[in-house]
């Protein structure tokens, strides 16, 4: 493992896996009361300069069940929000903490904030990528599937945050990737590029969700509008029309075909409130993994 958690484009298939391992093992511990205090005395600071609920309680709660403590540091609170540079923020803070966990806009600032800490920084979510949610929905596929190899995911909706780091994880778990989403809201292009190394048929850019969803054993969507992109919920609300998932969409997926989606849902919009509360047990399911994949990235990169 390298020193920081910044993108899934920086693992290996073998780490991811390695990652989730260990997740298995966290959740096991948590649930049959095994004592599993690694990181007794640490300290995480959480940066958020975006809205978190699982992000934040999640990450709170590992660190406490882990026999540490997590700090929270809210961007507009700090002095973050008046201008302090991050190479400063990261100097300081390394000298208080054992880790840092970011949610922010650029991926460019937690890549500096990485480069210039001397102690861990995990990506927490960025508008490029999302890899902390993107190994619990790997780790709830695998749990409820037992393998990733050779399974088809499709991701329904915006080429955002959460497709990037679908694509990059699914594909290097051995996973058939399929996404389908309107022209001009593409996934990124150095993700589409990465795509595009992997031998074999195994990634498909598609525009209509029933090519996508074809066959799939996972169906994943999202919000259609992210965080920062408010001013847009209008027009892509039109530029969406036509890609929710609803049953008949379900209907082409494989038979016990699994739903994940991140949250918070729009229910209504990218998913029809049927689908989302037929598959309920798996997303909260998802949601819980959070905590499981969480405190696993926690132990490997933060124990002595
Ligand atoms: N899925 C996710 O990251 O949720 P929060 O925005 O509530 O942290
Ligand atoms: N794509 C969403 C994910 C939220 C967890 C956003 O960035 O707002």
């Amino acid at each position: 493992m390298q020193k920081d958690l910044l993108k899934l484009l920086d693992l290996t298939g073998q780490e991811i896996n390695e990652i989730l391992d260990v997740a298995d093992q966290m959740k096991y511990s948590q649930k049959h009361g095994i004592p599993h205090d690694y990181l007794r005395g640490k300290t995480l600071a959480m940066i958020f300069e975006k809205n978190s609920t699982r992000t934040r309680v999640s990450f709170e709660v590992g660190m406490y069940q882990l026999g540490g403590h997590a700090l929270f540091l809210s961007g507009k609170e700090s002095q973050i929000g008046r201008g302090e540079p991050v190479e400063d923020t990261a100097r300081v803070l390394s000298r208080y903490c054992d880790g840092i966990m970011i949610r922010t806009f650029a991926q460019e600032e937690v890549e500096e904030l990485a480069r210039c800490s001397t102690i861990p920084v995990i990506n927490g979510l960025t508008d490029f990528c999302h890899p902390c949610q993107v190994l619990a929905d790997l780790m709830t596929v695998r749990e409820k599937m037992t393998r990733l190899e050779g399974l088809k995911l499709a991701f329904i909706g915006d080429g955002n945050n959460m497709a990037n780091s679908l694509i990059v994880g699914g594909l290097k778990c051995g996973m058939y990737v399929s996404v389908a989403c309107p022209e001009g809201y593409e996934p990124d292009g150095r993700v589409l590029d990465f795509a595009k190394t992997v031998t074999g048929p195994k990634f498909q850019l598609v525009r209509t969700p029933a090519e996508a969803v074809k066959d799939a054993d996972v169906v994943i969507t999202d919000v259609w509008a992210s965080m920062g992109q408010e001013g847009e919920r209008e027009a892509r609300k039109k530029a969406f029309a036509g890609y929710c998932v609803d049953a008949d969409l379900m209907k082409l997926a494989h038979p016990g075909c699994m739903v994940q989606h991140c949250l918070p849902a729009h229910k209504g919009e990218e998913i029809a409130a049927d689908v989302f509360e037929a598959h309920a047990d798996e997303i909260f399911e998802e949601a819980e993994n959070r905590l499981h994949a969480q405190k696993a990235v926690l132990y490997l990169l933060m124990r002595d």
